[in-house]
């Protein structure tokens, strides 16, 4: 078992710090056979949503895996047609099929697209039933984090935002961070398209330490605080991504990692993601 650390949400409710994301992992085996692996790996944690079409898929992974249920942190989200066509909960309730289980550590709306606040409430009513451990939202820009607090609804648990070494998204980071709202860091390699794995600054640090390139991000990742969810399909790098537990970065390198910062989105800017 890796030496995870997990931090702990505003309800109280402990999330493991790394795990496995699966968006763009094939539905069917490319999927299930990532998810195995990366539970034998040791991951307790994967990242799936509705709009990846691969949560039967991770059921799939698990079962194989023999991990119970009650061991494996798995976070799904709210697709945003759903949320537009006001079909929240039947959104939810397909995941929980598709699953194979009756409750979700996580539940995070997908992006803030209309009708994002009617879903909110209908997750909250979700959380009250106990069917689903923690709420939150992705991709919520300040405003739109204002928007929940001013309606009086509950502090997101968490918000899952682009965030890797050349767009660090400080303003809604620090904001959640006032808030207690934990930021989960999507693309946290840089993504399929702009993989910062050959960036010399980074190869250099890795160097120090006999380390990769994606395990020192991940590392940073980890000790800004971040909820860290990279993919991979290959067996090599799930466990590779998972090594970063027996080494720290030293405050130069953090500064030379912070320094990195473009602020520039890689992916899709949430104030036009839809139609909002
Ligand atoms: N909420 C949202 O809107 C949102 C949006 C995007 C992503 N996400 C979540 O965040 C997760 C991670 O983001 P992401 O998948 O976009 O990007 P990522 O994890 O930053 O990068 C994934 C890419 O890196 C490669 N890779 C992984 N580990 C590697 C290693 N050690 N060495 C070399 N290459 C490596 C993978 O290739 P192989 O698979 O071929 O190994 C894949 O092409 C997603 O899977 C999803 O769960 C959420």
């Amino acid at each position: 078992m890796l030496n995870y650390t997990t931090l702990t949400f505003n309800n109280g409710v402990t999330i493991p710090q790394f795990g496995l994301g699966v968006f763009r992992s094939e539905v069917g085996e490319e999927t299930a056979q990532a998810v195995q692996w990366a539970l034998e790996a040791g991951y307790r944690h994967i990242d799936t949503a509705m709009a990846y079409r691969n949560e039967q898929d991770v059921a799939e992974g698990i079962r194989r895996s023999g991990v119970a249920r009650e061991e494996i942190f798995i976070t799904t989200k709210c697709a945003t047609g759903d949320i537009e066509k006001r079909q929240a909960l039947d959104c939810f309730n397909r995941s929980l099929d598709n699953l194979k289980t009756d409750y979700v550590d996580l539940y995070l709306l997908h992006w803030p697209v209309p009708n994002y606040e009617e879903a909110y409430e209908v997750i909250t009513r979700l959380y009250e039933e106990k069917k689903i451990r923690a709420i939150g939202v992705s991709n919520f820009q300040v405003h739109h984090l204002q928007n929940l607090e001013r309606l009086g609804y509950l502090t997101p648990a968490a918000n899952q935002i682009e965030l890797h070494p050349a767009f660090q998204n400080r303003e809604v980071k620090e904001y959640c961070g006032e808030k207690g709202i934990i930021v989960e860091a999507w693309s946290p390699l840089g993504g399929k398209d702009f993989l910062l794995l050959d960036h010399p600054v980074l190869n250099a640090i890795g160097k120090k330490y006999g380390k990769s390139a994606a395990q020192v991000i991940i590392r940073w990742h980890l000790q800004i605080g971040n909820v860290v969810i990279p993919k991979s399909v290959h067996q090599n790098r799930i466990i590779q991504n998972s090594e970063v537990f027996d080494f720290e970065l030293a405050d130069e390198d953090m500064a030379a990692i912070r320094a990195l910062d473009t602020n520039k989105r890689a992916y899709w800017d949430p104030e036009r993601f839809g139609t909002r």
